[in-house]
């Protein structure tokens, strides 16, 4: 198999870089100009994608190489417009090459909720009995309205009920009499399965129940379907320029703490594991809104928001742990029909649903560890501006020739305005 290190991969140029990953995920020629071009030239599917279609948004696909997560080594897909989230993915994953097999990453069954909203229940309680007496039949109900489930290992699983009541409901509505089920929906981020299981539930639970059906709907926050990516890191990997890797490992330390506490930071903290997350999510098709909805739910679930990813220093060793709800799909949506979706998954070696939501973790912990290392050392401008001039450079009307250049020298004069890039550009 071969390695996903590629040093110096940023310094190639585009073809190079393309040539090395289709040989890296064996990518055809077809594959490879599939992701060059907008991924379709097809007017007629565009147009049947999403209501009112009238074009396309093109956002840049890159790869970050040097990723080993689980011994497997990996190239990994990732859109963004942010221009260093790529550059500290790649830097983040060389340094994390730890032996022995990298980054290390689990994940739950993929589990999601559904919940059906019942108003006006004239005997709670009895209603309570009556559908736990009627679960199996429900559940049956449920997995009937999506046989092909069922045959792939997953479906409706069990079913329970819960009665919220505070005092703003007693006023307006009453006690909401509430029954959730859980589904295993394999290989699919699952919304669609479980809304129509929530559905084929309502008349058969307003019959049990005497009440009136509402809301039928998952909920987004899937708590049993967590992925986590942990690592631990020897000091001198760490070391930089006349600074420890022992004194490093202190600060990252000290700048999760900062992030556990202080909700301010942890806000910020989480948004830089967001912009490798969501960078892969958008890549490979995903739901990027129920992953966020989801992933800031967990943060905050012990009443206070707080960091995802978690940094400390033990036995000589600077342990690193993300843990978070991933809720990625490998068969339908964008995944079935979006021809670059198809080529971002065959670059991650077509994974299943759990793969995937573990990949992403260790990309989640990557970026963390690189936005870290960098807060603590340099700060973080040094790189974030390198990478910044370039589109300076552009939006001042530099071509894609001589952007680079005319970086270099906004970089070298340490004013990387637009100014600056239009007097370089009108001297060149
Ligand atoms: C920038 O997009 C993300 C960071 O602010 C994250 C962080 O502060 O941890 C660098």
């Amino acid at each position: 198999m071969s390695s996903s290190r590629f040093p110096r991969f940023h310094l190639l140029s585009i073809q190079e870089q393309r040539q090395k990953l289709a040989e890296f995920a064996q990518l055809s020629a077809q594959e490879v100009s599939l992701i060059q071009t907008l991924n379709t030239d097809d007017t007629q599917s565009i147009h049947a994608t999403i209501e009112n279609a009238v074009g396309l948004h093109s956002l840049p696909l890159g790869v970050a190489p040097n990723f080993l997560i689980d011994g497997q080594d990996h190239i990994v897909p990732m859109v963004t417009e942010e221009p260093s989230v790529i550059a500290a993915a790649s830097n983040g994953a060389r340094r994390l090459r730890v032996e022995p097999g990298g980054i290390v990453t689990k994940c739950g069954r993929s589990i999601m909720l559904g919940q059906i909203q019942i108003l006006q229940v004239p005997n709670r309680e009895q209603a309570q009995i009556d559908v736990m007496q009627n679960a199996d039949q429900l559940i049956n109900t449920a997995n009937q309205a999506l046989p092909g489930l069922q045959r792939r290992g997953g479906g409706a699983l069990e079913l329970h009920v819960r009665i919220i009541q505070n005092e703003k409901l007693l006023q307006k509505c009453g006690p909401i009499f509430l029954v959730e089920f859980e589904v295993d929906v394999c290989d699919a981020m699952g919304a669609n399965a479980v809304n129509t299981m929530a559905e084929s539930l309502a008349a058969p639970l307003e019959k049990i129940t005497a009440g009136q059906v509402r809301l039928r709907i998952l909920s987004n926050y899937c708590a049993k379907r967590l992925a986590t990516a942990t690592v631990s890191i020897p000091l001198d990997v760490l070391a930089h320029e006349s600074i420890t890797g022992l004194e490093i490992a202190k600060r990252i330390e000290e700048a999760s703490l900062f992030a556990e506490i202080d909700p301010h930071r942890a806000v910020t903290h989480n948004k830089g594991i967001m912009n490798g997350i969501d960078a892969v999510l958008i890549a490979t098709g995903q739901d990027v809104r129920a992953v966020e909805a989801a992933a800031h739910a967990f943060a905050a679930r012990n009443g206070q928001y707080t960091a995802l990813a978690t940094w400390s220093l033990q036995n000589n060793l600077l342990l690193g742990q993300l843990t978070l709800p991933m809720p990625v799909g490998v068969v339908g949506g964008a995944t079935a029909v979006h021809k670059g979706v198809q080529v971002a998954l065959k670059i991650l070696k077509k994974p299943s649903a759990q793969m995937l939501s573990q990949i992403i973790a260790a990309v989640g912990l990557t970026q963390n560890f690189s936005a870290l290392y960098a807060l603590v050392t340099d700060g973080i401008q040094k790189g974030h501006m390198k990478m910044h001039a370039r589109t300076v450079a552009m939006a001042s009307g530099a071509n894609a020739q001589s952007a680079t250049d005319v970086a270099k020298k906004l970089v070298a004069g340490g004013d990387i305005s637009s100014d600056a890039a239009q007097r370089i550009i009108n001297d060149e």
